[in-house]
């Protein structure tokens, strides 16, 4: 039995003597998709994305299904199908919204360093929220506005410098990040553009990090967040809603960590002062628990000084996070040969010594040809891949209801080389 936190549906569990994905045999999928290859689990997110909604059921909430995580179409449409909305954070995510569907109002358009020709799209296509990032940002939106003969609907994006207490490559609400504006500056920069043509002030923003695994910073964020809400209530402004962000974090590690339950009944509270709906933009909690990514050993080899080494078909191309942010995934053999555990660094074939996935982890005797899951991959695996070394990205398969579908094919060479003369 995997376990990890007991509440959280665990798709990849042993059938018999092999690991499956939902009951669906990994060793029959890649027979046919090869490796490496991400496989999801569709009762996964459904079950996630249940779970948060379930947790804010009291209080009038939108989910805004933040794509960055993983924005394959087939999981979109999946989303969209269960009621969500959407976070994009470009112009790429914002179409890919629409070509699964989605109504221009149900995207939200966050991100630092909105383009012009961005802000031009995204006011044309008339989506239910930009997220301004600075003051000069919020004047760029009107001009395109007044010149689309359209009025923006827009919030501010606040910096609260609150330090989330994760990983300083992911928290975002620190004054030394550069997200948002101070939060002491937010309300000034509200009142001096409450009667510029163009904006319609509808929220108000804040996002501090991700894989945040303590309530505290996340409830001192909403604290923060509403009582500006209310100050710009005192100033006039009939605000629609609180966008309270993402950054809900996962048991990567099998620990117990914050569940959405833990998180909704911290910030509802706080949310109940303004008593306007929140707007809330999950990512890795919807998404993070539902995928793996299976790569083969292509070579074994023990140092003199007994270290011993596991290369796989995959490397940090498929998967950055441990090379990035020395992040924690758990590593499972699809078929378990009999034999004492020992430690192994489990590696990828890369040209880097940072193409690492874990170092000295005990792991049943491994041979060449064996298949190994590397577990909760679906949020910031695929889609923070890459080609270097001219490796060819992941094919995609989503399983659900007892079978599975490519739902992107693996890249070919020529794929890549389309695009050099
Ligand atoms: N909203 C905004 C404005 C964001 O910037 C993000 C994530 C989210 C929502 C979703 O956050 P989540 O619920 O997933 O924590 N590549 C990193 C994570 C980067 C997160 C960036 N922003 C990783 O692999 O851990």
């Amino acid at each position: 039995m995997i376990t990890c936190d007991s509440l959280v549906y665990q798709p990849f569990q042993p059938t018999g003597d092999v690991l499956a994905c939902d009951g669906v045999s990994i060793q029959s999928i890649v027979e046919h998709a090869g490796t490496p290859t991400y496989i999801y689990s569709a009762r996964a997110i459904r079950e996630s994305y249940r779970a948060i909604d379930d947790a804010f059921a009291s209080y009038p909430h939108a989910i805004h299904y933040a794509l960055k995580a993983n924005s394959t179409l087939a999981i979109v449409r999946l989303l969209r199908s269960l009621g969500s909305r959407v976070d994009a954070n470009s112009g790429g995510e914002i179409r890919v919204a629409e070509r699964a569907s989605f109504a221009p109002q149900d995207i939200v358009f966050t991100g630092v360093g909105k383009t012009r020709d961005e802000l031009e799209y995204a006011v044309a296509a008339g989506v239910g929220t930009i997220n301004a990032e600075s003051a000069g940002e919020l004047d760029r939106i009107a001009a395109i506005a007044r010149g689309q003969g359209r009025v923006a609907r827009v919030a501010v994006r606040v910096n609260p410098d609150i330090d989330p207490k994760s990983h300083p490559h992911i928290s975002t609400g620190l004054k030394t990040n550069k997200f948002g504006v101070p939060l002491q500056e937010a309300r000034a920069i509200y009142r001096a553009r409450r009667e510029t043509n163009g904006l319609r002030f509808v929220g108000v923003h804040i996002h501090i990090g991700s894989q945040i695994t303590t309530l505290e910073p996340l409830t001192h964020a909403a604290e923060s967040l509403v009582s500006l809400a209310l100050e710009l209530r005192d100033d006039g402004f009939t605000l629609e809603h609180v966008d309270l962000g993402g950054g809900l974090g996962i048991a990567y590690e099998g620990r117990p960590t914050i569940s959405p339950a833990d998180y909704a009944g911290a910030v509802t509270p706080e949310l109940r002062r303004a008593g306007i709906p929140v707007v809330l933009e999950p990512g890795r909690a919807v998404v993070g628990y539902s995928g793996a990514l299976v790569a083969r050993v292509v070579d074994t080899k023990c140092f003199p000084d007994g270290r011993k080494f596991a290369v796989l078909d995959a490397g940090m191309g498929e998967l950055i996070r441990p090379a990035l942010y020395g992040s924690f995934h758990r590593i499972v053999p699809v078929a378990v040969h009999a034999g004492a555990e020992s430690a192994w660094d489990i590696v990828g074939p890369i040209c880097e010594s940072s193409d690492v996935f874990a170092r000295d982890r005990m792991m049943p005797p491994l041979e060449v040809d064996d298949l190994v899951a590397i577990l909760d991959v679906g949020a910031y695996g695929s889609v923070m891949g890459s080609n270097y070394n001219r490796h060819l990205l992941p094919a995609e398969v989503l399983v659900d209801e007892g079978t599975w579908t490519t739902i992107r094919r693996r890249q070919t060479l020529e794929d890549v080389l389309a695009l050099e003369t």
